[in-house]
């Protein structure tokens, strides 16, 4: 599996990227409410590292991708990883909570209230229906509006099509207009600070 759009190339990522995901993660996610319930502290870094860790050992339904920048160099002179995604194969009950326990810089309760909003409206938009879950998409901002955010929304639209699943994302406003290019329906309730967004199974 490999796309390329100019000089970023679409690849499996793999436990080594994890620390340029982590990094990724917190140039990307720059919204207020994220940063409220994910401070960019030092403990959260290592919250997220061992998070993406486990997944990547425990979790191989979820499928985590980079996209990277063949024309630019990291510390370790490997190709920059400017975007990564997970689409996750499973459905919530096979995977169970989302998260680990929260790391004591969040707050507690409004991140359990949060995911628990947001798995209510996965279930009410989707109820049983088999479907694909992108479950986290982050482009670093150097790297924002040049392709690299669609080229993992497309992977895991065209494995859906091909398995004849549905597709399922938590948006933020920012990644709302993305989805809608790649055919994702809002089906959020009025006034929804995240959107439900559904992409229904193609029949061949
Ligand atoms: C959302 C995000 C992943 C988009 O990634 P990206 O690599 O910039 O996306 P692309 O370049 O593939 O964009 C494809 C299309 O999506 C739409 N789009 C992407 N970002 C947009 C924005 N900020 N505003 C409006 N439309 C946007 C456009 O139609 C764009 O095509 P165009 O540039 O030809 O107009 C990126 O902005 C990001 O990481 N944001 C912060 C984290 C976040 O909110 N992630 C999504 C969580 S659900």
């Amino acid at each position: 599996m490999e796309s390329t759009v100019n000089s970023l190339v679409l690849e499996p990522a793999t436990p080594e990227d994890v620390p340029a995901i982590t990094e990724l993660w917190f140039a990307a996610f720059t919204q207020p409410v994220i940063g409220h319930l994910f401070p960019n502290t030092p403990g959260m870094h290592k919250w997220h590292q061992d998070w993406h860790l486990s997944d990547f050992q425990t979790k191989p339904y979820q499928k985590y991708l980079r996209v990277v920048d063949t024309n630019s160099k990291d510390e370790q002179c490997r190709p920059r990883l400017v975007a990564f995604g997970k689409w996750d194969l499973s459905m919530p009950e096979e995977r169970g909570r989302r998260f680990p326990p929260w790391h004591a810089d969040s707050p507690y309760q409004e991140c359990e209230d949060l995911i628990t909003t947001l798995e209510k409206e996965r279930k009410r938009v989707m109820g049983d229906e088999k479907h694909y879950y992108l479950d986290t998409l982050g482009t670093h901002p150097d790297y924002q509006r040049r392709g690299a955010g669609s080229m993992i929304v497309k992977w895991g639209c065209d494995l859906a099509d091909k398995d004849g699943v549905a597709a399922y994302v938590d948006a933020s406003k920012e990644g709302a207009p993305l989805y809608q290019k790649h055919g994702f329906l809002d089906f959020s309730p009025p006034g929804s600070e995240v959107a439900s967004m559904a992409r229904g199974k193609r029949t061949a």
